[in-house]
């Protein structure tokens, strides 16, 4: 009959010697689970007399809620002690300063075509990328410059290798992709062509590698009334408002007639400065009417059709437009330089 007492006795001491909540669970099943020693002694009830029995159950009873008290009690001083913990574990300093970080930046080069070709896409050219290494056929002779030509000299050409029947070549120019484009587009075509391209030049204003926007239209009654009036549009639109643009008379192999276009200059609106070699006027591409002979090489008939096209220098416009006096600053990667540019 004092079993009752031992049990009491044996669960006081595991429960109280359980230091987490896991084990504190672990002493309340041994006692009062399915299993338990206390639910073992209610089941054992039946081997007690039957005079006895409601005496007997009156204690285990007893004993159930006594256990049951002391293991809440427990249990809550347990859980509490093992939130405390979790807490100064886990605890987070809001008034740390966190950690700083550098936002990127577009190039001034990229920067510039995005506007150029949002410029363009505005007035309905499409995007055409041609690629970068180029055949002798596509970047000289289709366009109208066969290899004894004297203009061949104004590019000074990477040559890739010799082929059997055609030498491959780093592009010297976009214009190479005119040629892909009228080869296999019937007008109306209306392309713009952004893309590196390659010549063996170094200095300030020049560099091994650098970028092209090129622009081509071909349609029935193109006239270089249009080229211009496209242009001044670019010009407004890149530089400013009051800028005004004029044509002067150049060569190209490739149009006819050909043209320098030149802006006025932003720096003394026009009066001549040291920026403008005191002319009031900077020379920003090279354009004209697609050269007849050209239109003939891509299969399309000169006297149906006309069209003119463009090409200009990205890092040229984007250092006129920044004020740039060194085309290194833009393959140089100086932060201190690129952080700049931000918008
Ligand atoms: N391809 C010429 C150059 O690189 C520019 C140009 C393009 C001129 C289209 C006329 C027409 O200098």
């Amino acid at each position: 009959m004092n079993d009752t007492e031992i049990i009491a006795r044996e669960a006081e001491e595991e429960a109280s010697a359980a230091q987490d909540s896991r084990a504190l669970y672990e002493v309340k099943m041994k006692f009062l689970g399915r299993a338990g020693k206390v639910t073992a002694l209610l089941k054992s009830m039946k081997d007690v007399a039957a005079e006895e029995r409601p005496a007997f159950g009156k204690k285990i009873n007893a004993l159930r809620e006594k256990l049951e008290e002391r293991f809440a009690a427990l249990e809550s001083v347990v859980k509490k002690r093992e939130l405390e913990s979790r807490l100064s574990e886990e605890r987070l300093d809001v008034t740390m300063p966190g950690r700083h970080r550098k936002q990127g930046a577009l190039h001034p080069v990229t920067r510039v075509k995005n506007q150029l070709v949002d410029l363009f896409a505005g007035m309905g050219f499409e995007v055409y990328e041609g690629p970068e290494i180029e055949t002798e056929y596509y970047d000289f002779t289709a366009l109208n410059t066969p290899a004894d030509h004297p203009a061949r000299d104004m590019q000074d050409t990477f040559y890739v290798t010799e082929g059997s029947d055609d030498n491959f070549l780093l592009r010297t120019q976009t214009s190479a992709g005119q040629i892909r484009v009228m080869e296999n587009k019937k007008p109306p075509i209306k392309i713009l062509s952004p893309g590196r391209v390659f010549r063996s030049d170094d200095d300030a204003t020049h560099s091994p590698m650098f970028h092209q926007m090129e622009g081509l239209v071909v349609d029935k009654n193109i006239t270089l009334c249009d080229l211009h009036g496209m242009l001044g549009e670019f010009a407004r639109v890149m530089f400013s408002e009051n800028t005004k643009t004029r044509l002067r008379p150049s060569y190209f192999p490739f149009t006819e007639p050909s043209v320098e276009v030149d802006v006025s200059c932003a720096s003394c609106g026009g009066k001549g400065c040291s920026l403008c070699k005191g002319t009031g006027w900077i020379e920003v591409l090279g354009a004209g009417m697609v050269n007849r002979n050209v239109l003939k090489n891509c299969g399309i008939d000169p006297d149906e059709y006309s069209g003119f096209a463009f090409g200009m220098g990205i890092e040229r416009i984007a250092m006129l437009k920044y004020g740039i006096n060194n085309i290194k600053l833009l393959t140089e990667n100086d932060v201190r330089f690129l952080e700049q540019f931000k918008d």
